[in-house]
């Protein structure tokens, strides 16, 4: 799965490589190519003249050696027009680029960077896309991707060692959350991803069980717990490199939904094992932090759970308790997202956290607002909210601001409890946010729902069908900016 990736300040046209890219821009020509066009006698030139490439987002087009140039190949690559490019377009860029190589014997290509600085992009951000789009989840097939690439060597003299760094970190955090999510549940367990915690490097991890719950008072996790005999696990990471109050990241880690005896109907079921896709991200962003050694201090909390229906399960009507000593009556055991997220924030507070946030595949409902497109967040901090915007318009995972009107407080009462866990379909995205925000009381909070983008039913440019790791690269840019000097 590894591919090595090197910086070298070299000229492309002498450069060892199986496939050069040049990214083009739309109606630009071989402006910024001259030397290259002439020494393989003006092809690059004439195809684009013809047509058969414009420059056009995302168009390609694979030339084969000609002339007295040492790459074997070249692939055009359309960036779009240059009034029109973003960092998110080049990204893109870069994972429809991996696309046109991954079945074309390319072990070994060199990406050329001359187009990047007066465009005020990193080609750092062109190498994300092609990284994201290289990821394949091949741990169950006999037939491996054989032809995989193996190097990308960035042509460029700048000095972006660190952009690339934190590139390839970021890629590999969400290669992780992706590979976590598409394992299914009968090995994705609880207890595995409790493993997974522990294989991270410097970082401390605690797995409180089912017992220690208990003692605890989580009692509105382990409802959730209770129909199924696989053992839950809430997992706790720290990560300290600085001295005071961490940032809490909270993942909801449902290895499976079946939704417990309000139980799911069958087709698509076998979906609900990337129920634990906000834990799989946190996980990669604890996973990157590490790598990275930022100065920073984190709190990853997973609390992690099957939900059955069984003999001993939860039923409609049950009433439990959570750590904080609220009373929640359940309406619906499909609802358990909340609750295992409910004891989460209770546990957080204990941190003395400046800021939770937590991160869902929550509602049916994101998905039918939003599609598979964007993350939905709530929250009760405008500042932080601010600053997950100015991160989502870094990475492009794309976030949507949602309300949470004091009115929505009416659909969550309940007759007998301090809440119930369902408001019924009406409102069922902000509603679930509400009970969060109940659940957050002061502390700074938000919360991000990615039931649609965290999964694709359809390839992507830079993600393939499957899990996409959504939240990742959102939360860990967020992270790093906040270990910048305030503004
Ligand atoms: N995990 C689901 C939400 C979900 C649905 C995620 C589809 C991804 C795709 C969650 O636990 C759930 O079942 N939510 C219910 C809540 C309802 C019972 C109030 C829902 O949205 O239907
Ligand atoms: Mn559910
Ligand atoms: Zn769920």
């Amino acid at each position: 799965m590894t591919i090595k990736v090197f910086l070298k300040d070299k000229s492309e046209l002498s450069f060892p490589c199986d496939v050069l890219v040049l990214p083009v821009l739309e109606a630009e020509g071989v402006k910024a190519y001259r030397d290259i066009d002439k020494a393989m006698k003006g092809l690059p030139g004439s195809v684009i003249a013809s047509g058969e490439i414009t420059g056009k987002h995302k168009e390609v087009c694979l030339l084969h050696r000609e002339g007295r140039i040492t790459p074997r190949r070249i692939l055009l690559v359309g960036l779009g027009k240059r009034s029109e490019l973003s960092r998110e377009k080049v990204r893109q860029a870069g994972g429809t680029a991996l696309s046109a190589l991954r079945n074309g014997r390319a072990g070994d290509i060199a990406l050329s960077s001359r187009l990047f600085p007066a465009l005020k992009i990193s080609p750092a951000d062109f190498l994300e896309g092609l990284l994201l789009g290289s990821y394949r989840f091949e741990k169950y097939r006999k037939e491996n991707d054989r032809k995989r690439i193996r190097r990308i060597t960035i042509l460029s003299s700048q000095k972006i060692s660190r952009e690339v760094k934190r590139a390839e970190a970021a890629t590999r955090a969400a290669w992780l959350a992706r590979d976590l999510v598409n394992t299914p549940s009968n090995e994705m367990t609880p207890s595995a991803l409790a493993a997974a915690a522990r294989s991270l490097k410097n970082v401390t991890v605690r797995v409180i069980n089912r017992k220690e719950a208990e003692k605890l008072g989580m009692g509105a996790y382990l409802s959730v717990a209770k129909g199924s005999t696989e053992p839950p696990k809430f997992i706790v990471i720290t990560y300290k490199k600085t001295k005071g109050a961490p940032v809490v990241l909270i993942g909801k880690s449902i290895t499976f939904d079946s939704g417990g005896i309000s139980l799911k109907p069958s087709e698509g079921m076998e979906k609900m094992k990337y129920d634990m896709a906000g834990g799989a991200a946190v996980l990669g962003v604890m996973q990157a932090l590490s790598e990275l050694g930022l100065p920073l201090h984190i709190v990853a909390v997973l609390p992690a759970t099957e939900n059955l229906p069984g003999g001993s399960a939860s039923k409609p009507g049950d009433v439990v308790k959570t750590i904080e000593g609220k009373s929640i009556e359940i309406i619906s055991t499909d609802a358990e997202g909340r609750m295992a997220l409910a004891d989460a924030i209770g546990y957080a507070k204990r941190f003395k956290p400046s800021a939770i946030i937590d991160i869902a595949t929550l509602t049916g409902a994101c998905s039918i607002a939003l599609g598979n497109e964007a993350v939905a967040m709530m929250g009760n901090d405008a500042a932080l909210m601010k600053k997950l915007e100015r991160a989502s318009e870094e990475t492009g995972e794309k976030v949507w601001t949602m309300p949470l009107f004091d009115e929505y407080g009416e659909y969550i009462k309940s007759d007998i409890a301090d809440l119930k866990n369902s408001g019924g379909r009406s409102g069922s995205l902000v509603t679930a946010g509400y009970f969060l925000k109940e659940c957050a009381g002061r502390v700074p909070w938000v919360h991000l729902d990615i039931a649609g983008a965290a999964w694709t039913d359809k390839d992507r440019p830079y993600a393939p069908k499957g899990g996409t790791g959504i939240g990742t690269r959102l939360l860990l840019s967020f992270l790093m900016n906040r270990d910048l000097p305030r503004a």
